[in-house]
């Protein structure tokens, strides 16, 4: 996050227009809504309902990995 921030205020005007930055900032909010919604309902309780442990995996590795798929193909895109 730190050092993804330093880099995009070193060439605002090259990323902020690249396709590829902004669907890794939307990834990016999905995975924290995600982390703070979902993730934090089924990791909260000892008993939680199976099958909302998988969906909350499932999309916060797709998710997670997305963003790091993102912030590669900003330098191809
Ligand atoms: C969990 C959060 C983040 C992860 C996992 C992540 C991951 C990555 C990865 C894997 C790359 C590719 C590095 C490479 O090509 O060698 C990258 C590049 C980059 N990221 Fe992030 N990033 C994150 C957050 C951010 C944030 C918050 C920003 C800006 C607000 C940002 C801006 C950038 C920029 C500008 C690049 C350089 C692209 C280029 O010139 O090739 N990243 N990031």
């Amino acid at each position: 996050m730190v050092s993804g921030t330093a880099m995009f205020f070193s060439a605002v005007e090259l990323y902020y227009f690249n396709p590829a930055f902004k669907l890794k900032i939307a990834v990016l909010l999905a995975a924290a809504v995600l982390q703070l919604t979902l993730f934090r309902k089924v990791t909260a309780t000892d008993t939680p309902n199976p099958a909302l442990v998988k969906v909350s995996v499932l999309l916060s590795i797709v998710l997670w990995f997305g963003v790091g798929l993102a912030g590669r193909a900003i330098g191809y895109v």
